[in-house]
């Protein structure tokens, strides 16, 4: 018997829809910022195995599930612009920043409002991409079985590591604590001072909010583990390429991996202890068996 099949049911949190209306993640004050980002930043320095994957041909098929404000597909498009590059999210105000980066980057990245538990697409894409998505719905695994099902050749899924993330989490969850005396306004103000000790990168004042938002007050998230996903996919015809746990390393045992995960909450408490960020996050690269 293979792993449940949920195709029929959808998982979408409608309070991340709320919460994502709101504020979209990771937009600019202006979508010209977002372009020059996209300018400087090329996606496969920090995805390894992307370059290996990617042929720039307009035979090559790229979704992105869960592409919010649309930089990951954005930028894909801008460095391989033959690509036939696709975007689904199901919050409408985050596809328009999306849109509007493509037209200033003269791209023509498809974006697409829709549930992801409802795509139902006649292309068969070469790689499927998800990045930040599937552990703010109510099932993820569920997430990871309707990307299955789409057959990619390709899937590269992004989620909250559940050893790595603690420490993240557990330092804003014990702010919260003492200082519960303070109102929601000031509480907000003194996380967000927290956060920006923590995360440096940006100057945009809009930007650095839509990162603060996601990481710290965000309705709904769940952690994973490698392996949760080896075990959940051992029924599939998908298996493990490559995963940032180890850096993308092209040699690796399994066993090893998975032995070596709950390190990854020292790695996250050694980022605090040095005032630095770290959300917790990886990175995993499935192929279709028989490509
Ligand atoms: C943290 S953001 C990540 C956005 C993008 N992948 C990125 O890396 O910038 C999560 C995104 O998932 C989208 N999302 C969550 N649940 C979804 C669902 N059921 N269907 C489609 N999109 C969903 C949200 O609207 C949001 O844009």
């Amino acid at each position: 018997m293979g792993p449940p099949k949920f195709m029929s049911k959808s998982y979408a949190n409608s309070e991340v829809l709320k919460f994502y209306q709101n504020l979209q993640f990771n937009i600019y004050s202006d979508p010209k910022l977002s372009a020059d980002q996209i300018k400087k930043n090329n996606p496969t320095k920090i995805y390894n195995d992307l370059n290996n994957i990617l042929v720039n041909s307009s035979e090559f098929k790229l979704l992105d599930v869960g592409c919010g404000a649309g930089w990951f597909i954005n930028s894909i498009k801008y460095y391989y612009n033959k690509i036939d590059a696709y975007g689904v999210d199901f919050n409408q105000e985050a596809l328009r920043f999306g849109e509007k980066v493509s037209l200033l980057l003269k791209l023509d990245t498809k974006f697409i409002c829709e549930d992801l538990f409802s795509i139902n697409l006649k292309k068969k894409f070469d790689l499927i991409t998800s990045i930040g998505v599937l552990h703010h719905t109510n099932n993820c695994l569920a997430g990871i079985q309707k990307l299955i099902d789409l057959e990619p050749k390709y899937l590269m899924i992004g989620l909250y590591h559940k050893y790595g993330r603690k420490p993240f989490l557990d330092h804003f969850d014990n702010l919260k604590k003492k200082n519960k005396e303070l109102d929601k306004n000031e509480l907000e103000q003194l996380l967000y001072k927290e956060f920006s000790l923590l995360d440096k990168r940006s100057k945009d004042e809009t930007h650095k909010r839509s990162w603060f938002f996601d990481q710290v007050l965000h309705p709904y998230e769940t952690q994973h583990t490698l392996e949760e996903i080896i075990q959940f996919i051992s029924n599939s015809n998908y298996q493990l390429i490559s995963t940032s746990l180890n850096k993308f390393e092209k040699k690796w045992k399994i066993e090893e991996l998975i032995k070596s995960e709950k390190k990854q909450t020292d790695i996250g408490n050694e980022f605090l202890r040095k005032q630095n960020y770290y959300p917790g996050f990886f990175i995993i690269f499935l192929k279709k068996t028989g490509i």
